[in-house]
């Protein structure tokens, strides 16, 4: 499967809606199912997307994510109006969760989802300004033998 051009898109997130909560990222992932990636490319992708999309419906009011398919990788950015990461270190380590018990009640708030982005992509940042919101870059390589 060769891409020739960068193939680019972007999904509107809502905090707090559940109901949606997913079809972002499983929309990528039938994208780069279509065009023929690797399976391990596409799992690593859907996995750290879904993990940057849960974390703008939990934790912020707003946000976008945007993809971009180009020859050599992958590059997804999560981009959110919310209250930010005071220490992202922290935020970062696994198990610290700042979820409120309604939000663990329905299974999310391990604080897995930092730690699970940053093992699944080949390059992570991750950037927050307290009171304004939040942006992950997660970049994961299509080329075999990168990684
Ligand atoms: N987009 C965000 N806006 C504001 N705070 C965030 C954002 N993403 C993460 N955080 C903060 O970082 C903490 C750790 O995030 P992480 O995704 O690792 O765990 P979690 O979302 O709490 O639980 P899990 O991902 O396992 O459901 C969160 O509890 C929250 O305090
Ligand atoms: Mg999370």
């Amino acid at each position: 499967m060769i891409i020739k051009n960068s193939i680019e898109g972007s999904f509107h997130l809502t905090g707090g809606d559940f109901t949606n909560a997913g079809i972002a990222s499983s929309e990528l992932k039938s994208i780069l199912t279509e065009l023929g990636l690797d399976d391990n490319v596409i799992r690593r992708a859907a996995i750290a997307t879904f993990e940057a999309e849960m974390n703008v419906i939990i934790h912020a009011i707003a946000g976008t994510i945007y993809y971009s398919i180009m020859p050599e990788h992958i590059k997804i950015i999560v981009n959110d109006m919310g209250p930010g990461i005071e220490d992202i270190e922290l935020a970062m380590q696994e198990g610290y969760s700042t979820a409120p018990d309604w939000v663990r009640e329905m299974g999310w708030g391990a604080g897995m989802g930092l730690p699970n982005m940053k093992k699944n992509s080949d390059e992570f940042k991750i950037d927050s300004v307290v009171g304004e919101g939040t942006t992950v870059e997660i970049i994961i390589n299509i080329k075999q033998g990168l990684r």
